[in-house]
């Protein structure tokens, strides 16, 4: 074979293998052939937690975490950031290329006239206790969605697919927002489609008895720019839900719901919620020390800190640190920046963290901006998840149309008992209990 493959010997027969390398990689399966007899059942590779295990081909996003490059079909997240909406980007994402400008008003038309959900997703809302966490709420209410619009079962039609995506697009902020009325027992505030995406968003969550809520211009691009940023982050834990969950061919609302709950978790987007109860613990400038240190003994993780693919500066951390200062402009200054300014400074500096390359992530700086905007804690995995559904639609998008793919069905190696007889209970002594 020429140039592009691995030779492999195998130590325990004295074959040797020729394993065709494409784009940097070896296909798994090429290692299947490698047996010691006919009996067996060929050589696997285990990859817990899919440290170096590519799952898919995409074009969505790429990412080099060593330069802390990030860009979506392409385009640098510096650039996105500046100049598009999240509309807009979520057009990129989903087909590959910038609307032309009667594209983009086709698109922005559609989403913002899909806004609306049944009357009964409120009933199913108002079902929630008072202290309901929202992202319970939001994932349960997605989920609800397949009921109320069961052809999305339909997913071979690309068509009825692409009406499904819409519509998620433009009802996750819908839910969102009533979500978190719900937690303030506030009214829910129905769509305002005279507003964009975001300004009707901060409407559905603002607005009280004003006829019509005129959002402020700034925050509004604020979270344009934060919706931008989040929008996607090619295969990480949620996406690789997204896509797992869809493979089984299940309607889409199903899978984004499982997508979102892998979201909420403390060590995906549910970060920015701990990053938050972390600044308030420290508290003052003073503290940030001795928190370090506690950090360093590991006793526990600085949240907001480190990535599993960037080992530089998260890209979307620099921008979101300079979209705080014109939000902080309007809202006022989030006393505890300073908190969060000297972490960074000290942290940045600590052989620990330099040497393991722990630098701020997206989730650092995030929620400083929300809580700015007044919203609770609780509601920041949400507002992560609302912009991160056109990614987790372009995953999902890209997967059930890719022929290599199939139903996703990892492997293990079994480490159980071997066979054994069934014992009557009678004849069973206690034990020490064992987890199963
Ligand atoms: N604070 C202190 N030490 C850390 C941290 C942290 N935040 N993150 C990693 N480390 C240490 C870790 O203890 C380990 O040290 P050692 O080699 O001495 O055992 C080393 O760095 C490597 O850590 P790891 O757990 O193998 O790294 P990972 O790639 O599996 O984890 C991570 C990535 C994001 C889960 C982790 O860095 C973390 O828990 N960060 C805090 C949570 C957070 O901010 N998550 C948001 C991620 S970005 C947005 C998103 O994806 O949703």
């Amino acid at each position: 074979m020429a140039g592009d493959s691995l030779s492999v010997t195998d130590n325990r027969t004295g074959r040797t293998y020729e394993i065709p390398i494409a784009d940097g990689a070896i296909r798994a399966i090429e290692l299947r052939q490698i047996r010691v007899d006919d009996e067996d059942f060929g050589l696997m590779s285990y990859d817990p937690a899919f440290l170096n295990t590519a799952a898919v081909r995409s074009a969505i996003t790429f990412i080099d975490g060593q330069r802390g490059i990030l860009r979506y079909q392409g385009y640098p997240i510096e650039q996105l950031a500046e100049q598009s909406t999240y509309l807009e980007t979520a057009y990129l994402l989903l087909f590959g290329e910038l609307p032309a400008r009667e594209e983009l008003d086709g698109w922005v038309d559609e989403i913002t006239h899909h806004t609306f959900v049944h009357e009964n997703v409120k009933r199913l809302m108002e079902a929630f206790r008072y202290d309901a966490h929202p992202m319970g709420m939001l994932i349960s209410a997605v989920a609800s969605l397949s009921t109320f619009y069961p052809e999305a079962v339909l997913v071979d039609e690309p068509d009825n697919r692409l009406l499904q995506a819409k519509r998620m697009i433009a009802k996750v902020p819908t839910l969102a927002a009533w979500a978190y009325r719900h937690s303030r027992g506030l009214p829910y505030v129905y769509p305002d489609n005279d507003l964009g995406f975001t300004g009707n968003f901060l409407s559905m969550m603002f607005r009280m008895a004003e006829p019509r809520y005129t959002p402020d211009p700034v925050l509004e691009r604020a979270l344009e720019v934060l919706f931008v940023l989040h929008a996607d982050h090619e295969q990480n834990c949620s996406a690789n839900a997204m896509r797992s969950i869809g493979s089984s061919r299940v309607d889409p609302y199903s899978a984004l719901a499982g997508a979102a709950a892998a979201l909420y978790g403390p060590l995906h987007g549910g970060a920015n919620e701990e990053v938050l109860k972390m600044l308030a613990e420290i508290g003052d400038v003073r503290n940030v020390p001795a928190y370090v240190e506690r950090v360093k003994a590991g006793e526990l993780r600085l949240m907001g800190f480190g990535h599993r693919v960037y080992k530089n500066y998260d890209p979307r951390a620099r921008i979101i640190k300079e979209t705080a200062d014109a939000v902080f402009d309007v809202t006022g200054r989030n006393p505890l920046l300073d908190v969060a300014f000297e972490l960074e400074k000290i942290a940045l500096e600590d052989e620990y963290f330099v040497s393991r390359k722990l630098y701020p992530n997206v989730d650092f700086y995030s929620g400083l901006i929300y809580q700015a905007l007044g919203l609770p804690v609780a509601m920041f995995p949400v507002m992560f998840a609302i912009p991160r559904t056109a990614g987790w639609l372009a995953q999902w998008l890209e997967g059930v149309d890719d022929p290599e793919q199939k139903i996703a069905r990892p492997r293990q190696l079994y480490i159980g008992p071997d066979e054994r007889d069934y014992v009557p209970v009678e004849k069973r002594t206690a034990g020490d209990l064992v987890a199963v």
